[in-house]
């Protein structure tokens, strides 16, 4: 950076990854060759929050476990949740290989029998008999399709989503999201008519109701989050969708009843409602749809990510079939619309997940894990409020119990603790250590994984004087 020149907001942002910390780890763990890949990919790429600077260099990925250049593994408790069957599972590396041989590509306005096949099988695995599917390359295309169908469906064009949501990058997606990150005044005006409102966020509820012994009161709260939902709907009349994730991936559980109130509001004001299950779907939250919880069924479901068995990238619209309305339009119209080789990817995963059992396993064992880290929250009052549901879970860290101050720095301290002792994960919302290990992972990996991080925790408090 040049001395003279004040920053601009993109390179303040772009600078989130390098905290001291950050520096500190780097330079007591990369080798010289590690640090001149580093070096290369900052020359090459272009920069941006988040993604930029990177943290390190991953030479192998292999089951639940990525390993850098110079050898050091960790188990992947993040994998952007596209590694549900482990990485390089042998039957779809496989499968892919064979359907390399038989047919590579299909150009647009040629069917094929995988694709064929893949939205047939989602369809059956869908919650509620969504028989309608779309192809897109990536999860960001196909909340952009999803957008555009609830516009020509409903003669509309407002959404309602909830703010410090993320759907992804295109404009639509940016649009609709409520992360400020991705609303950037940088890249000018978002779409119009996208409403927003509070999540539910039960620990922390935008509308100021307390927990209870990690609880939500809700006959005191009475679901204000989803009334909300309605109250904007009855207000703005003419909403086409609303769009959110069923489970949020922060993590944060919708309280009971959340979705059934929001469906029946949408329900009454003629709102069709899309949910974006790109990191939930294919079992993570323990069904095979997070929506499967609540047993609400949504008119439009996005999904991605693991879908692509974490070869290939791969998304998916699946529409009620009245949505069907629109054939003259082109939503997408993308050149791997019928990729034979990545929908052959899609539907051995899909099988492998059913055939190993993962979504059960998820369930299992992620009640395991949920119910370790809800005795270690006993012992470690830096652990303020412990949520999630099967592999897609997490502990808020705080400063203090009563205060719930976030601990952000004590965060990122547990962080690399755990990446030097063999266990990669992500920090949410600055403070959340938030865990969505792959469905193949076993109880005794899980219970290695939380050893590393009860370690982390005691230590890291011990150390801050917190504990
Ligand atoms: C909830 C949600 N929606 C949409 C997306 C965008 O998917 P993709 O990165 O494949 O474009 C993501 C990706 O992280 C996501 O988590």
């Amino acid at each position: 950076m040049s001395d003279q020149a004040p920053q601009t907001p993109a390179q303040a942002e772009g600078e989130i990854n390098t905290s001291p910390r950050r520096a500190d780890w780097a330079a007591r763990t990369h080798d010289q060759a590690t640090q001149a890949m580093l070096d290369e990919d900052a020359r090459l790429f272009l920069h941006q929050s988040v993604s930029t600077p990177c943290m390190s260099v991953i030479a192998k990925a292999e089951g639940a476990y990525v390993e850098d250049a110079q050898g050091r593994r960790y188990l992947d408790f993040h994998g952007n949740n596209v590694h549900h069957i482990g990485y390089g599972h042998p039957r779809l590396k496989a499968a892919i290989a064979k359907q390399m041989d038989e047919l590579p590509f299909a150009p647009r306005r040629f069917t094929c029998e995988p694709a064929s096949a893949l939205a047939q099988k989602l369809s059956d695995i869908s919650p509620g008999g969504l028989s309608k599917v779309l192809f897109t390359t990536g999860g960001s295309d196909a909340v952009e399709v999803a957008l555009k169908l609830a516009r020509a469906a409903t003669g509309r064009h407002k959404t309602v989503s909830f703010w410090d949501a993320f759907h992804g990058a295109g404009f639509g997606a940016s649009s609709v999201g409520g992360e400020q990150m991705f609303r950037s005044h940088l890249v000018g005006p978002l779409l119009s008519g996208t409403e927003h409102v509070a999540p539910f966020a039960c620990y922390r509820c935008p509308y100021g109701y307390p927990e209870v012994n990690g609880a939500p009161q809700l006959d005191m709260c009475k679901t204000t989050c989803a009334n909300f939902v309605r109250y904007v709907l009855e207000k703005e009349g003419d909403v086409a969708a609303v769009i959110a994730e069923p489970a949020r991936a922060v993590p944060y559980i919708p309280p009971p009843g959340f979705w059934q109130a929001v469906r029946e509001a949408c329900d009454a004001h003629g709102t069709l409602l899309i949910f974006d299950e790109i990191p939930t779907g294919l079992g993570k939250t323990g069904e095979m749809f997070a929506c499967n919880h609540d047993n609400v069924v949504p008119d439009i479901l996005v999904m991605g990510k693991s879908l692509g068995g974490g070869i290939l990238p791969l998304a998916a619209v699946l529409a009620r079939p009245e949505l069907d309305v629109a054939g003259a339009f082109a939503f997408g119209h993308y050149t791997h619309e019928k990729n034979p080789v990545t929908t052959r990817a899609g539907l051995t995963t899909i099988e492998i997940i059913e055939d190993e059992g993962l979504v059960e396993n998820a369930a299992t064992v992620g009640a395991h894990a949920i119910g370790r880290l809800c005795e270690m929250q006993q012992r470690l009052a830096v652990i303020g409020d412990v949520r999630g549901r099967g592999f897609l879970f997490g502990a808020e860290l705080v400063m203090s119990r009563d205060g719930k101050e976030p601990a952000d720095d004590l965060a990122e301290e547990v962080f690399y603790r755990c990446l030097d002792a063999g266990l990669s994960f992500k920090i949410s919302m600055g403070n959340t250590l938030t865990f969505t290990p792959p469905l193949i992972l076993t109880k005794d990996q899980m219970d290695t994984a939380l050893d590393i991080v009860e370690t982390a925790l005691t230590e890291s408090a011990q150390a801050a004087g917190l504990a």
